[in-house]
């Protein structure tokens, strides 16, 4: 009887230390996380190329838009006209300048399709609100409607892509692309 009870005292001992091993390794996948999200985070704000006015928004949020915004989701390379100084276009071996006057303006065009403006329109990004944006980015929705004999979805815009982020990093976007400086398009 008294080894019987010792086994099984074992046995809980080794259950009760894997246990604990498990959560220790979930909570260091946490850190991890968090510490990856940190990371965007600031280098978000490292690489944004304009001024952000951060009113009530969630710095977090607005920092993390800019890493999808700038690092990821080359939303400046359609949307902003030119996208680089003509000292600075990547695509002559010259380091990057970003046309900050005109950025994420819109006005590039694409055959018969011409990228939008994204900066604020009083103080919605592109004139949208937050649940029309999500609209946009999951099914390329054109609330302008601006070529129903070609199709009344957006063209170009790589939505079909863009549609499987997660909710929390298309808000980060829209609050980046609330922070940014209204801009008209370049000529
Ligand atoms: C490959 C080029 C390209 C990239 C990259 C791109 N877009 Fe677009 N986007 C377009 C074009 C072109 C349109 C207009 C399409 C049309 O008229 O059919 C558009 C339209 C939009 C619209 C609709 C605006 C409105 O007023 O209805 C939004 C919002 C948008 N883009 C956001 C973004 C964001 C945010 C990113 C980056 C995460 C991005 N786009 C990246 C080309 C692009």
């Amino acid at each position: 009887m008294k080894r019987f009870t010792s086994t099984i005292l074992a046995i809980a001992a080794i259950a009760s230390t894997i246990g604990v091993i498990q959560h220790r390794a979930s909570a260091d996948d946490d850190q991890n996380r968090e510490s990856i999200e940190r990371n965007r985070i600031e280098e978000g704000f490292r690489i944004a190329p304009v001024s952000l006015s951060f009113d009530h928004r969630d710095r977090n949020m607005v920092g993390l838009g800019s890493y999808l915004v700038n690092a990821v989701g080359g939303c400046n390379d359609c949307h902003t006209n030119p996208s680089y100084l003509p000292t600075g276009n990547p695509f002559l071996g010259m380091p990057k300048q970003v046309n900050a006057a005109h950025y994420l303006a819109g006005g590039q065009h694409f055959g018969p399709f011409i990228s939008r403006n994204l900066t604020p329109e009083n103080g919605l990004p592109a004139g949208h609100t937050l649940a029309e944006f999500k609209i946009i980015l999951r099914t390329g929705k054109d609330f302008d409607n601006l070529h129903p004999q070609i199709s009344p979805l957006l063209q170009v815009m790589p939505w079909p892509t863009f549609q499987s982020m997660t909710d929390h990093d298309i808000e980060a976007i829209y609050q980046y692309l609330s922070a940014i400086p209204p801009a008209t398009p370049g000529p």
